[in-house]
Protein backbone atom coordinates (compact mmCIF):
# COMPACT_ATOMS: atom_id res chain seq x y z
CA UNK A 1 0.00 0.00 0.00
CA UNK A 2 1.20 3.68 -0.54
CA UNK A 3 -0.18 6.92 0.00
CA UNK A 4 0.12 10.40 -2.12
CA UNK A 5 0.90 13.52 -0.24
CA UNK A 6 0.58 16.88 -2.14
CA UNK A 7 2.64 19.49 -0.55
CA UNK A 8 5.36 17.05 1.50
CA UNK A 9 8.13 19.76 1.26
CA UNK A 10 6.53 22.58 3.36
CA UNK A 11 5.72 22.84 7.01
CA UNK A 12 2.78 20.91 8.10
CA UNK A 13 3.68 18.74 4.98
CA UNK A 14 6.85 17.63 5.57
CA UNK A 15 6.40 17.53 9.60
CA UNK A 16 3.69 14.83 8.12
CA UNK A 17 5.63 12.70 6.00
CA UNK A 18 8.57 12.19 8.57
CA UNK A 19 6.08 11.42 11.35
CA UNK A 20 4.48 8.72 9.07
CA UNK A 21 7.90 7.21 7.94
CA UNK A 22 8.66 7.02 11.57
CA UNK A 23 5.62 5.26 12.74
CA UNK A 24 4.83 2.98 9.37
CA UNK A 25 6.79 1.24 6.51
CA UNK A 26 4.19 2.27 3.98
CA UNK A 27 5.57 4.43 1.53
CA UNK A 28 4.83 7.71 0.51
CA UNK A 29 5.25 9.75 -2.81
CA UNK A 30 5.47 13.14 -2.05
CA UNK A 31 4.38 15.80 -5.01
CA UNK A 32 5.76 19.43 -4.19
CA UNK A 33 6.03 22.17 -7.03
CA UNK A 34 8.85 23.73 -4.79
CA UNK A 35 8.06 26.87 -4.36
CA UNK A 36 9.70 29.59 -2.02
CA UNK A 37 8.11 27.45 0.47
CA UNK A 38 9.01 23.95 -0.48
CA UNK A 39 12.42 23.02 1.26
CA UNK A 40 13.47 19.46 0.66
CA UNK A 41 16.29 19.95 3.39
CA UNK A 42 13.27 19.32 5.92
CA UNK A 43 13.51 15.86 4.41
CA UNK A 44 17.12 15.39 4.52
CA UNK A 45 16.75 12.90 7.22
CA UNK A 46 14.96 10.27 4.47
CA UNK A 47 17.84 10.70 1.86
CA UNK A 48 18.57 7.52 0.28
CA UNK A 49 15.40 5.87 2.09
CA UNK A 50 13.43 3.77 -0.40
CA UNK A 51 9.87 4.79 1.71
CA UNK A 52 10.37 8.21 0.45
CA UNK A 53 9.64 9.32 -3.51
CA UNK A 54 9.83 12.93 -3.74
CA UNK A 55 8.25 14.04 -7.34
CA UNK A 56 8.55 17.66 -8.15
CA UNK A 57 5.36 18.71 -9.74
CA UNK A 58 2.62 20.65 -10.01
CA UNK A 59 -1.19 19.58 -8.52
CA UNK A 60 -2.24 21.19 -11.63
CA UNK A 61 -0.68 19.07 -13.95
CA UNK A 62 -2.96 16.69 -14.66
CA UNK A 63 -1.00 14.43 -17.01
CA UNK A 64 1.64 14.26 -14.28
CA UNK A 65 -0.91 13.44 -11.70
CA UNK A 66 -2.93 10.76 -13.53
CA UNK A 67 0.97 8.91 -14.27
CA UNK A 68 1.25 8.98 -10.76
CA UNK A 69 -1.88 7.66 -9.50
CA UNK A 70 -1.90 4.93 -11.94
CA UNK A 71 2.07 3.89 -11.42
CA UNK A 72 2.04 4.03 -7.75
CA UNK A 73 -1.99 3.18 -7.19
CA UNK A 74 -2.23 4.93 -3.03
CA UNK A 75 -4.61 3.53 -1.42
CA UNK A 76 -5.45 7.71 -0.11
CA UNK A 77 -4.26 11.09 -1.16
CA UNK A 78 -3.54 13.85 1.77
CA UNK A 79 -3.59 17.00 0.18
CA UNK A 80 -1.32 19.59 1.59
CA UNK A 81 0.14 21.34 -1.41
CA UNK A 82 -1.35 24.91 -0.93
CA UNK A 83 -0.79 28.51 -1.20
CA UNK A 84 -0.91 29.47 2.49
CA UNK A 85 0.21 32.96 3.65
CA UNK A 86 -2.22 35.54 4.23
CA UNK A 87 -0.16 38.66 3.80
CA UNK A 88 1.01 37.12 0.57
CA UNK A 89 -2.38 36.39 -0.46
CA UNK A 90 -3.49 40.37 -0.13
CA UNK A 91 -0.10 40.89 -2.58
CA UNK A 92 -0.46 38.92 -5.06
CA UNK A 93 -4.14 36.50 -4.75
CA UNK A 94 -3.75 35.07 -8.35
CA UNK A 95 -1.40 32.46 -6.92
CA UNK A 96 -4.19 31.26 -4.72
CA UNK A 97 -6.71 30.62 -7.04
CA UNK A 98 -4.19 28.98 -9.10
CA UNK A 99 -2.97 26.38 -6.57
CA UNK A 100 -5.49 26.44 -4.14
CA UNK A 101 -8.73 26.35 -6.18
CA UNK A 102 -8.14 25.21 -9.77
CA UNK A 103 -4.78 23.00 -8.11
CA UNK A 104 -7.53 21.36 -5.65
CA UNK A 105 -10.35 20.83 -8.61
CA UNK A 106 -7.29 18.80 -10.87
CA UNK A 107 -5.98 16.72 -8.09
CA UNK A 108 -10.36 15.74 -7.33
CA UNK A 109 -10.73 15.48 -11.21
CA UNK A 110 -7.38 13.22 -11.31
CA UNK A 111 -8.33 11.30 -8.05
CA UNK A 112 -12.17 10.44 -9.08
CA UNK A 113 -10.80 8.93 -12.76
CA UNK A 114 -8.32 6.76 -10.78
CA UNK A 115 -10.81 5.52 -7.84
CA UNK A 116 -13.71 4.95 -10.50
CA UNK A 117 -11.54 2.55 -12.54
CA UNK A 118 -10.79 0.74 -8.77
CA UNK A 119 -11.97 -2.67 -7.88
CA UNK A 120 -15.73 -2.38 -5.45
CA UNK A 121 -13.55 -3.54 -2.07
CA UNK A 122 -10.84 -0.96 -3.18
CA UNK A 123 -13.46 2.07 -3.97
CA UNK A 124 -14.82 1.76 -0.31
CA UNK A 125 -11.47 1.78 1.44
CA UNK A 126 -9.93 4.98 -0.70
CA UNK A 127 -9.74 8.20 0.66
CA UNK A 128 -9.04 11.68 -0.78
CA UNK A 129 -8.19 13.93 2.61
CA UNK A 130 -8.49 17.29 2.44
CA UNK A 131 -6.09 19.56 4.91
CA UNK A 132 -7.98 23.30 5.13
CA UNK A 133 -7.90 25.29 7.96
CA UNK A 134 -10.52 27.47 10.07
CA UNK A 135 -9.85 30.58 8.56
CA UNK A 136 -12.57 29.81 5.91
CA UNK A 137 -15.67 30.07 8.79
CA UNK A 138 -14.22 34.09 9.24
CA UNK A 139 -13.67 36.24 12.30
CA UNK A 140 -15.56 35.23 15.76
CA UNK A 141 -16.90 38.09 18.29
CA UNK A 142 -14.99 38.08 21.76
CA UNK A 143 -17.93 36.39 23.33
CA UNK A 144 -19.25 33.93 20.18
CA UNK A 145 -18.76 30.40 20.91
CA UNK A 146 -15.67 28.61 19.38
CA UNK A 147 -16.12 27.30 15.46
CA UNK A 148 -18.19 23.82 14.55
CA UNK A 149 -18.26 21.77 11.85
CA UNK A 150 -21.96 23.62 10.88
CA UNK A 151 -20.53 27.22 11.14
CA UNK A 152 -21.35 29.12 8.04
CA UNK A 153 -18.45 29.73 5.78
CA UNK A 154 -17.76 33.18 5.87
CA UNK A 155 -14.42 33.65 4.81
CA UNK A 156 -12.55 37.28 3.98
CA UNK A 157 -8.79 37.08 2.91
CA UNK A 158 -7.98 35.75 -0.52
CA UNK A 159 -6.22 32.62 1.31
CA UNK A 160 -9.16 31.67 3.12
CA UNK A 161 -11.43 32.44 0.61
CA UNK A 162 -9.35 30.30 -2.12
CA UNK A 163 -9.56 27.65 0.62
CA UNK A 164 -13.75 27.93 1.34
CA UNK A 165 -13.91 27.65 -2.83
CA UNK A 166 -11.42 23.99 -2.40
CA UNK A 167 -13.48 23.06 0.64
CA UNK A 168 -16.82 23.69 -1.51
CA UNK A 169 -15.32 21.36 -4.51
CA UNK A 170 -13.90 18.84 -2.46
CA UNK A 171 -17.36 18.11 -0.68
CA UNK A 172 -19.42 18.25 -3.68
CA UNK A 173 -16.84 15.91 -5.52
CA UNK A 174 -18.09 13.47 -2.71
CA UNK A 175 -22.12 14.66 -2.82
CA UNK A 176 -21.83 14.68 -6.38
CA UNK A 177 -19.71 11.31 -7.90
CA UNK A 178 -19.38 9.31 -4.58
CA UNK A 179 -15.09 9.86 -4.26
CA UNK A 180 -14.90 9.00 -0.37
CA UNK A 181 -13.35 12.58 1.15
CA UNK A 182 -12.60 13.76 4.07
CA UNK A 183 -11.82 17.22 5.15
CA UNK A 184 -10.09 18.54 8.16
CA UNK A 185 -10.02 22.36 9.01
CA UNK A 186 -7.71 23.26 11.59
CA UNK A 187 -6.08 26.04 13.76
CA UNK A 188 -2.00 27.75 13.67
CA UNK A 189 -0.06 25.57 13.52
CA UNK A 190 3.54 25.70 15.13
CA UNK A 191 7.05 23.66 15.47
CA UNK A 192 9.60 22.57 13.39
CA UNK A 193 10.40 23.54 10.01
CA UNK A 194 7.73 26.83 9.80
CA UNK A 195 9.00 28.86 7.82
CA UNK A 196 9.97 32.16 9.34
CA UNK A 197 7.02 34.44 7.11
CA UNK A 198 4.55 33.46 9.74
CA UNK A 199 4.28 34.22 13.47
CA UNK A 200 6.01 32.41 15.53
CA UNK A 201 8.97 31.34 13.75
CA UNK A 202 9.43 34.84 12.64
CA UNK A 203 9.52 36.34 16.17
CA UNK A 204 12.20 33.53 17.20
CA UNK A 205 14.35 34.27 14.18
CA UNK A 206 14.11 38.41 14.35
CA UNK A 207 14.34 38.03 18.32
CA UNK A 208 17.69 35.48 17.95
CA UNK A 209 18.84 38.64 15.06
CA UNK A 210 17.85 41.74 17.70
CA UNK A 211 15.49 43.05 14.88
CA UNK A 212 12.10 44.47 15.80
CA UNK A 213 9.45 42.00 16.42
CA UNK A 214 6.31 43.19 14.32
CA UNK A 215 3.12 43.15 16.01
CA UNK A 216 -0.04 44.10 13.65
CA UNK A 217 -2.51 46.49 15.35
CA UNK A 218 -2.66 46.33 18.94
CA UNK A 219 -1.58 42.86 19.28
CA UNK A 220 -5.41 41.53 20.63
CA UNK A 221 -6.38 39.31 17.51
CA UNK A 222 -7.02 35.82 18.93
CA UNK A 223 -5.58 32.43 17.50
CA UNK A 224 -6.28 29.05 18.67
CA UNK A 225 -2.56 27.15 18.45
CA UNK A 226 -2.04 23.76 17.45
CA UNK A 227 1.54 21.91 17.67
CA UNK A 228 2.32 20.39 14.68
CA UNK A 229 2.83 17.16 15.95
CA UNK A 230 -1.06 16.99 17.02
CA UNK A 231 -1.91 18.14 13.63
CA UNK A 232 0.17 15.38 11.98
CA UNK A 233 -1.38 12.81 14.49
CA UNK A 234 -5.50 14.54 14.19
CA UNK A 235 -4.70 13.79 9.97
CA UNK A 236 -3.50 10.01 10.36
CA UNK A 237 -6.49 9.39 12.89
CA UNK A 238 -8.96 10.54 10.27
CA UNK A 239 -7.41 9.05 7.63
CA UNK A 240 -8.47 5.70 8.88
CA UNK A 241 -11.40 6.50 11.01
CA UNK A 242 -13.14 9.51 9.75
CA UNK A 243 -15.94 8.78 7.72
CA UNK A 244 -16.17 9.31 4.04
CA UNK A 245 -18.15 13.14 3.56
CA UNK A 246 -17.41 14.63 6.57
CA UNK A 247 -15.72 17.34 8.19
CA UNK A 248 -13.43 17.58 11.60
CA UNK A 249 -12.48 20.41 13.31
CA UNK A 250 -9.03 20.43 14.74
CA UNK A 251 -7.86 22.44 17.56
CA UNK A 252 -5.24 23.03 19.93
CA UNK A 253 -7.46 24.48 22.79
CA UNK A 254 -5.73 27.42 23.09
CA UNK A 255 -6.90 29.94 22.66
CA UNK A 256 -4.16 33.15 22.94
CA UNK A 257 -4.01 37.07 22.02
CA UNK A 258 -1.24 37.44 19.58
CA UNK A 259 0.73 39.79 22.45
CA UNK A 260 0.17 37.12 24.60
CA UNK A 261 2.34 34.91 22.18
CA UNK A 262 5.16 37.28 21.72
CA UNK A 263 5.20 37.73 25.69
CA UNK A 264 5.80 33.95 26.11
CA UNK A 265 8.31 33.54 22.76
CA UNK A 266 10.33 36.34 24.58
CA UNK A 267 10.69 35.14 28.03
CA UNK A 268 11.98 31.77 26.83
CA UNK A 269 14.18 33.46 24.74
CA UNK A 270 14.99 35.25 27.85
CA UNK A 271 15.32 31.71 29.47
CA UNK A 272 16.82 29.79 26.88
CA UNK A 273 19.46 32.20 25.48
CA UNK A 274 19.34 35.49 26.92
CA UNK A 275 20.74 38.86 25.21
CA UNK A 276 23.19 40.75 26.92
CA UNK A 277 21.60 44.39 25.62
CA UNK A 278 18.20 43.22 27.40
CA UNK A 279 15.05 41.24 27.63
CA UNK A 280 13.93 40.39 24.34
CA UNK A 281 10.53 42.24 24.34
CA UNK A 282 12.43 45.69 24.31
CA UNK A 283 12.10 44.20 20.16
CA UNK A 284 7.99 44.58 20.48
CA UNK A 285 7.44 47.12 17.78
CA UNK A 286 3.60 47.90 16.85
CA UNK A 287 3.19 48.06 13.03
CA UNK A 288 -0.26 49.04 10.44
CA UNK A 289 -2.63 46.67 10.77
CA UNK A 290 -3.60 44.01 7.91
CA UNK A 291 -6.19 45.11 5.72
CA UNK A 292 -9.32 43.01 6.87
CA UNK A 293 -7.56 41.26 9.86
CA UNK A 294 -9.61 38.91 11.24
CA UNK A 295 -10.06 39.60 15.21
CA UNK A 296 -10.76 35.81 16.57
CA UNK A 297 -10.54 31.86 15.37
CA UNK A 298 -11.53 29.10 17.82
CA UNK A 299 -12.16 25.83 17.24
CA UNK A 300 -14.62 23.86 18.97
CA UNK A 301 -12.97 20.39 18.42
CA UNK A 302 -15.18 18.54 20.45
CA UNK A 303 -16.63 15.69 17.03
CA UNK A 304 -13.19 14.74 15.88
CA UNK A 305 -12.82 13.56 20.05
CA UNK A 306 -16.20 12.32 20.57
CA UNK A 307 -16.28 10.39 17.55
CA UNK A 308 -13.06 9.33 16.60
CA UNK A 309 -11.23 9.67 19.66
CA UNK A 310 -8.15 12.20 19.35
CA UNK A 311 -7.26 14.98 21.74
CA UNK A 312 -3.62 17.18 21.34
CA UNK A 313 -0.79 15.77 23.25
CA UNK A 314 0.64 19.34 23.80
CA UNK A 315 -0.09 21.69 25.89
CA UNK A 316 1.10 25.35 25.03
CA UNK A 317 3.28 25.60 26.98
CA UNK A 318 5.08 22.07 26.12
CA UNK A 319 4.75 22.73 22.92
CA UNK A 320 6.01 26.64 22.37
CA UNK A 321 9.17 25.54 24.93
CA UNK A 322 9.69 22.63 21.80
CA UNK A 323 9.85 24.92 19.39
CA UNK A 324 11.74 27.57 20.92
CA UNK A 325 14.45 24.72 21.87
CA UNK A 326 14.20 23.61 17.71
CA UNK A 327 14.95 26.86 16.12
CA UNK A 328 18.15 27.18 18.74
CA UNK A 329 19.34 23.68 17.87
CA UNK A 330 18.34 24.49 14.08
CA UNK A 331 20.52 27.61 13.38
CA UNK A 332 21.83 26.11 9.96
CA UNK A 333 18.19 25.70 8.74
CA UNK A 334 17.44 29.22 10.00
CA UNK A 335 20.36 30.40 8.16
CA UNK A 336 19.91 28.79 4.59
CA UNK A 337 16.43 29.55 4.62
CA UNK A 338 17.10 32.96 5.59
CA UNK A 339 20.00 33.65 2.86
CA UNK A 340 17.58 31.33 0.41
CA UNK A 341 20.53 28.42 0.05
CA UNK A 342 17.85 26.02 0.72
CA UNK A 343 17.14 26.49 -2.91
CA UNK A 344 20.41 25.66 -4.08
CA UNK A 345 19.76 22.13 -4.99
CA UNK A 346 17.18 22.89 -7.32
CA UNK A 347 20.79 23.95 -9.00
CA UNK A 348 22.09 20.82 -8.02
CA UNK A 349 19.17 18.37 -9.01
CA UNK A 350 18.11 20.49 -11.90
CA UNK A 351 20.31 22.80 -13.19
CA UNK A 352 17.62 25.93 -12.06
CA UNK A 353 17.98 29.00 -10.66
CA UNK A 354 14.75 29.40 -7.85
P1 LIG B 1 3.39 25.74 3.33
O1 LIG B 1 3.18 27.03 2.60
O2 LIG B 1 4.49 25.66 4.35
O3 LIG B 1 3.65 24.55 2.29
C1 LIG B 1 2.92 24.39 1.11
C2 LIG B 1 3.63 23.38 0.24
O4 LIG B 1 2.85 23.21 -0.96
C3 LIG B 1 5.03 23.82 -0.21
O5 LIG B 1 5.95 22.75 -0.06
C4 LIG B 1 4.84 24.19 -1.67
O6 LIG B 1 6.01 23.99 -2.46
C5 LIG B 1 3.72 23.25 -2.08
N1 LIG B 1 2.94 23.77 -3.23
C6 LIG B 1 2.44 25.02 -3.40
N2 LIG B 1 1.82 25.11 -4.59
C7 LIG B 1 1.89 23.89 -5.17
C8 LIG B 1 1.40 23.34 -6.40
N3 LIG B 1 0.71 24.10 -7.26
N4 LIG B 1 1.65 22.04 -6.66
C9 LIG B 1 2.36 21.26 -5.79
N5 LIG B 1 2.85 21.75 -4.64
C10 LIG B 1 2.61 23.03 -4.31
O7 LIG B 1 1.98 25.41 3.98
P2 LIG B 1 1.64 24.68 5.37
O8 LIG B 1 1.62 25.70 6.44
O9 LIG B 1 2.46 23.47 5.52
O10 LIG B 1 0.11 24.28 5.10
C11 LIG B 1 -0.22 23.02 4.49
C12 LIG B 1 -1.73 22.92 4.33
O11 LIG B 1 -2.35 23.05 5.60
C13 LIG B 1 -2.32 24.03 3.45
O12 LIG B 1 -3.34 23.47 2.67
C14 LIG B 1 -2.90 25.03 4.45
O13 LIG B 1 -3.99 25.72 3.91
C15 LIG B 1 -3.32 24.09 5.58
N6 LIG B 1 -3.33 24.68 6.94
C16 LIG B 1 -2.22 25.33 7.40
C17 LIG B 1 -2.24 25.84 8.70
C18 LIG B 1 -1.03 26.53 9.30
O14 LIG B 1 -1.12 27.04 10.43
N7 LIG B 1 0.11 26.56 8.64
C19 LIG B 1 -3.39 25.69 9.49
C20 LIG B 1 -4.50 25.02 8.96
C21 LIG B 1 -4.45 24.50 7.68
P1 LIG C 1 0.14 34.20 10.68
O1 LIG C 1 1.22 33.40 11.33
O2 LIG C 1 0.43 34.92 9.41
O3 LIG C 1 -1.13 33.23 10.50
P2 LIG C 1 -2.67 33.59 10.09
O4 LIG C 1 -2.73 34.96 9.55
O5 LIG C 1 -2.93 32.54 9.06
O6 LIG C 1 -3.47 33.43 11.36
O7 LIG C 1 -0.37 35.26 11.72
C1 LIG C 1 -0.85 34.89 13.01
C2 LIG C 1 -1.35 36.15 13.68
O8 LIG C 1 -0.23 37.00 13.94
C3 LIG C 1 -2.29 36.96 12.81
O9 LIG C 1 -3.28 37.55 13.66
C4 LIG C 1 -1.40 38.03 12.21
C5 LIG C 1 -0.38 38.27 13.30
N1 LIG C 1 0.98 38.67 12.85
C6 LIG C 1 1.62 39.75 13.46
O10 LIG C 1 1.07 40.42 14.36
N2 LIG C 1 2.88 40.07 13.02
C7 LIG C 1 3.51 39.39 12.02
O11 LIG C 1 4.65 39.74 11.63
C8 LIG C 1 2.84 38.27 11.41
C9 LIG C 1 3.49 37.46 10.32
C10 LIG C 1 1.57 37.94 11.88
Amino acid sequence: MTILVTGGAGFIGSNFVLDWLRGSDEPVVNLDALTYAGNLENLASLDGDARHVFVRGDIGDRALVDTLLAEHRPRAVVHFAAESHVDRSIHGPGEFIRTNVNGTYTLLEAARGFWSTLPEAERAQFRFHHVSTDEVYGSLAPDAPAFTETHPYEPNSPYSASKAASDHLVRAWHHTYGLPVVTTNCSNNYGPFHFPEKLIPLLIVNALAGKPLPVYGDGRQVRDWLYVGDHCSAIRTVLERGRPGETYNVGGWNEKPNIEIVHTVCALLDELRPDPAGPHARLITHVKDRPGHDRRYAIDARKIERELGWRPAETFETGIRKTVAWYLDHADWVARVQSGAYRDWLQRHYGETA
